[in-house]
C-alpha cells in the first residue's frame, strides 16, 4: 500500500542552463552560464568576460535539449512522469534582459516544450530564473546588487503569465535564492561579478552587495507572485531553497548554538521572507554585527507581504555539521561545505549522503510554515560506466533514491503534506558547481564528454526501470 497521495506528482528536474545548448540561436542573448568554462571535482570553473576562442563552455551545446526535447520528454513520459521541473533561460526571452519587447522565437520554443509536456498529460513545473541571467545585466548593472534588476525581472516573469497562462500552473520565482547568502552565490545566483573574479570557487566576496541583491530579488519575487496571482489566479507560485540541513557536531551548546546560527542564516532568512512576507527577527542583529545597511524603499515591507508563496520547494542532497571549532575536518557540498558527520558515507564529490536528514528536514519544514511542501531535486551525483553490453547498472543510484522516498514516506505519515518530487538531473548534464558531464545524475545517460566529444545519444540507465515501476505503484514498489 502507497503512502503517496493519489495526485503525487512524480517527476524530474533540469535547468536551462545545463541542458538546452543552442546557446546563440534563434536570437538568445548570452546568459551569466554561457561564460563559465569547464572544471571539475578539482579544477575550480572560471568566469570570463570576454569569451576566449580556444576554451571549451559547456553549457554551450550541453545535452542539446534545445533540438532533442520531444525525444527527452517522450522518455520522461516513458517512465510516467505526471510533472517535469524545467527553466526557462531568461536570456533566450529578453536578451540583454532591458528590451521592451520580448523575443517571440524564444517565447516559441517554450511553447513547444509546454505543449509536449501537456500531450503527455505532464504538468510543467517552470523555475522562472534558474542560476542564469542576461550576461548584460552583469556588465550594466552588477547584477542584482542593483535595484533596476527589480523591473528587468517583473517584466520578464509577467510575460511568461500572461503567454503561458492556463498551461503552467506550477512556478517557482528563483532557484535556491538562499545561495545569495553564500560568496558561491554572487556570480551563480546573483549576477555579481566583482573585480579580480576569475574563479568561480573563489569569487572576490562583497557581502553588503549579495545581501542587497538578495532583498532585490525578494522583492522581485514578491511583486511577481502578486503579478502571477492577478493574471492568472488558478496558477500556484512557489519559492526554492537549497536545504542545507545542519546538525550541531557535538552536544556541546557553542556546536548546537553555531549549527542554530547557520541554519537561520542559510535556510530560514529566505524561507520566512518567502512565506511569512517580512525578514525573521534574528537578520537585525546579525546585519548590525556584520555592518551590512540593505537601503529598502519605502514600499517594501507592504510588497514582501503581498507577495507569499502558495507552496515551499527545497533541494535536498545531503546534509552537515556545524561545530565552533576551527580545527574540524571538513565536507564539500552542494553551495556550501560543513564539519564531516562521522556516522554518514560521502558520495565521489564528498557530499554526505543522509536520507533519514529528508525526514527530518520535512518535519521541520511543515511545522514553520505550514503550506505544501515540494521536493525538488534530489539525486546522487555519480561516475556511470557503459558495459560492453550497451547497458549501464547505477544500483548505487538506485540505493540513493530508493533510500529518499522511503523517508519521504515516513514523513508523509508524520503528518507533512508533500505534494511531490523531482530528482534533479533525470537526464543527465552539465553539473552547475564543477561544470562537468561527468558527474551524472540521470535515469538517462547522454553521450556527451568533458572534452566536448560525444554524440549526443541517449540510452536507458537501470535506475530508469526503477524508477517507471515506483510511480507505477506510486511509491510502492522500491
Ligand atoms: C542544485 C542546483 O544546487 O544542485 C542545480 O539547483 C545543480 O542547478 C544541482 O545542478 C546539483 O549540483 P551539481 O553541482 O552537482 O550540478
Amino acid at each position: 500500500m502507497s503512502v503517496f497521495t493519489e495526485n503525487f506528482l512524480w517527476g524530474g528536474a533540469v535547468a536551462a542552463n545545463q541542458c538546452e545548448g543552442a546557446w546563440n540561436v534563434d536570437g538568445k542573448g548570452v546568459s551569466t552560464s554561457d561564460v563559465c568554462t569547464g572544471g571539475s571535482h578539482t579544477k575550480s570553473k572560471r568566469i570570463t568576460r570576454t569569451m576566449e576562442p580556444d576554451t571549451f563552455y559547456p553549457s554551450r551545446e550541453a545535452i542539446d535539449f534545445y533540438h532533442r526535447y520531444k525525444e527527452d520528454i517522450a522518455l520522461f513520459a516513458e517512465m510516467g512522469f505526471k510533472v517535469f521541473r524545467f527553466s526557462i533561460a531568461w536570456a533566450r526571452i529578453f536578451p540583454t534582459g532591458m528590451e521592451a519587447e520580448p523575443n517571440e522565437a524564444g517565447l516559441e520554443f517554450y511553447d513547444k516544450v509546454i505543449n509536449e509536456c501537456l500531450k503527455y498529460n505532464i504538468e510543467p513545473l517552470v523555475t522562472i530564473s534558474h542560476y542564469e541571467m542576461p550576461f548584460a545585466l552583469t556588465e550594466k548593472y552588477n547584477g542584482w546588487s542593483s535595484r533596476e534588476c527589480i523591473d528587468f525581472y517583473v517584466k520578464y516573469a509577467k510575460t511568461l503569465f500572461n503567454r503561458y497562462k492556463g498551461k503552467v500552473k506550477y512556478w517557482l520565482t528563483f532557484n535556491e535564492i538562499n545561495a545569495g547568502t553564500m560568496p558561491m552565490g554572487n556570480f551563480l545566483s546573483l549576477g555579481i561579478l566583482n573585480e579580480g573574479t576569475t574563479d568561480f570557487n573563489n569569487q572576490v566576496d562583497v557581502p553588503i552587495l549579495r545581501f542587497q541583491g538578495l532583498h532585490h530579488q525578494f522583492v522581485a519575487s514578491a511583486l511577481a507572485v502578486k503579478a502571477g496571482h492577478e493574471i492568472d489566479p488558478q496558477c500556484k507560485i512557489g519559492c526554492m531553497i537549497a536545504h542545507m540541513t545542519t546538525y550541531p557536531l557535538t552536544c556541546n551548546p557553542d556546536d548546537v548554538l553555531k549549527a542554530q546560527q547557520q541554519n537561520q542564516i542559510s535556510n530560514l532568512l529566505c524561507g520566512d521572507v518567502h512565506v511569512r512576507g517580512e525578514y525573521p527577527h534574528f537578520m537585525k542583529r546579525y546585519f548590525k554585527e556584520n555592518n551590512l545597511e540593505i537601503k529598502m524603499e519605502p514600499g517594501d515591507e507592504a510588497i514582501l507581504k503581498e507577495g507569499c508563496v502558495d507552496f515551499y520547494t527545497f533541494s535536498y542532497y545531503m546534509s552537515n555539521c556545524a561545530t565552533a571549532k576551527a580545527d574540524a575536518s571538513i565536507s564539500s557540498g552542494n553551495i556550501m561545505g560543513g564539519a564531516k558527520n562521522p556516522y554518514l558515507e560521502a558520495s565521489d564529490w564528498g557530499w554526505q549522503i543522509d536520507p533519514k536528514g529528508l525526514r527530518y528536514t520535512l518535519n521541520e519544514l511543515y511545522g514553520r510554515y505550514r503550506i505544501p511542501l515540494m521536493v525538488v531535486e534530489n539525486g546522487l551525483g555519480a561516475y556511470d560506466t557503459i558495459e560492453e553490453d550497451g547497458t549501464i547498472h547505477d544500483d548505487y543510484r538506485i540505493d540513493y533514491l530508493r533510500k529518499h522516498i522511503v523517508q519521504m514516506g515516513e514523513a508523509i505519515e508524520d503528518g507533512v503534506e508533500l505534494m511531490g518530487y523531482t530528482p534533479w538531473g533525470c537526464i543527465d548534464l552539465v553539473s552547475a558547481s564543477t561544470g562537468e558531464m561527468a558527474k551524472r545524475y540521470g535515469f538517462i545517460y547522454v553521450e556527451k564528454y568533458d572534452d566536448g566529444s560525444g554524440d549526443l545519444s541517449r540510452r536507458k540507465k537501470k535506475s530508469f526501470d526503477w524508477y517507471q515501476k515506483v510511480i507505477e505503484t506510486n511509491g510502492a514498489a522500491l
